[in-house]
């Protein structure tokens, strides 16, 4: 924590260099960034102007999945690059439905860290382990993940807005088949991931914020190229789509320009 800073930034945060959870947690209208997030923010609303829609939309596709998947009887969930704990959190989603639901969540943030702690503390069913989605294997040993996930039983994975933040040299392929090949059949994979399918230049200019403002790349990807990432899963219904066209809850989600949501393809699958 800095001079002027508030007392929930934990120690040696840079709160000059704008960060991947902290955008994020503007966009979605949070608390927890700081002006270098805020001007990263502001110049991805440039670039695309529904960027906080697009937000709003894929916490609110995190929520359909969980319940989807509750509802299909999956009672312990995997959620790397969780992310600033905000409205409609997995283990609220989740144990809502099913009590006993257990959760596991993964950040390398330390706001998102220290904040999930804090309103997991009085939870038994749920923890945040401090770790890199680039180092699977660790993910997967980690005494925080086997004390509340049973590997012989039947997962939820959610990699929800984060692949996109490994860079092919990172071969974020490799990583989820490591992940995948751990789960029990009967599992379920959940992606939302950038996309640079229906509006490249705008996709493109969204990298370069990044590229330029964030400590962290930002790699938007083909529908190909994501559709990879179900290798070994069987996609439900309706497939790989642009987010509120994931199972909308009533017609009034369905946005008149489809356009508008063409930053981000999500798709669930299900391990045979
Ligand atoms: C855009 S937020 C998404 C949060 C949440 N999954 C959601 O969809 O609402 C991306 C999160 O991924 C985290 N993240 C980025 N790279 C990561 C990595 N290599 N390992 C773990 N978490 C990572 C960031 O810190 C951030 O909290």
């Amino acid at each position: 924590m800095g001079a002027g800073e508030p007392d929930w930034v934990p120690p040696g945060v840079d709160t000059r260099r704008a960060n991947v959870a902290r955008v994020y947690d503007y966009l979605l209208g949070g608390s927890h960034n700081f002006l270098a997030d805020q001007d990263v923010g502001r110049a991805i609303v440039a670039v695309e102007p529904n960027a906080r829609a697009i937000g709003r939309a894929n916490r609110a596709f995190l929520g359909r999945a969980v319940r989807f998947l509750t509802a299909a009887g999956i009672r312990q969930f995997l959620d790397i690059g969780s992310g600033i704990p905000t409205e409609g959190n997995v283990h609220e989603v989740a144990q809502k439905l099913a009590p006993d639901a257990r959760v596991v969540y993964a950040d390398i943030d330390p706001v998102a860290i220290a904040h999930s702690k804090a309103i997991l503390a009085v939870n038994q069913n749920a923890t945040i382990i401090d770790s890199d989605l680039r180092e699977p294997e660790k993910i997967l040993a980690d005494e925080g993940t086997r004390s509340l996930i049973d590997f012989s039983q039947p997962v939820g994975l959610l990699l929800v807005a984060v692949l996109h933040f490994v860079s092919d040299a990172e071969d974020p392929w490799r990583i989820v088949a490591t992940l995948r090949d751990a789960l029990a059949p009967g599992s379920y994979l959940v992606v939302c991931h950038g996309t640079d399918e229906g509006n490249p230049a705008v996709a493109h200019a969204g990298e370069k914020v990044y590229q330029r403002a964030v400590s962290a790349e930002l790699r938007m990807r083909s529908r190909p190229e994501i559709l990879r990432f179900f290798d070994g899963f069987e996609l439900v219904d309706p497939g790989l789509v642009a987010i509120p066209f994931w199972r909308p809850g009533s017609p009034a989600e369905v946005p008149a320009d489809p356009t508008s949501y063409w930053g981000a393809l999500a798709g669930v699958a299900r391990k045979p």
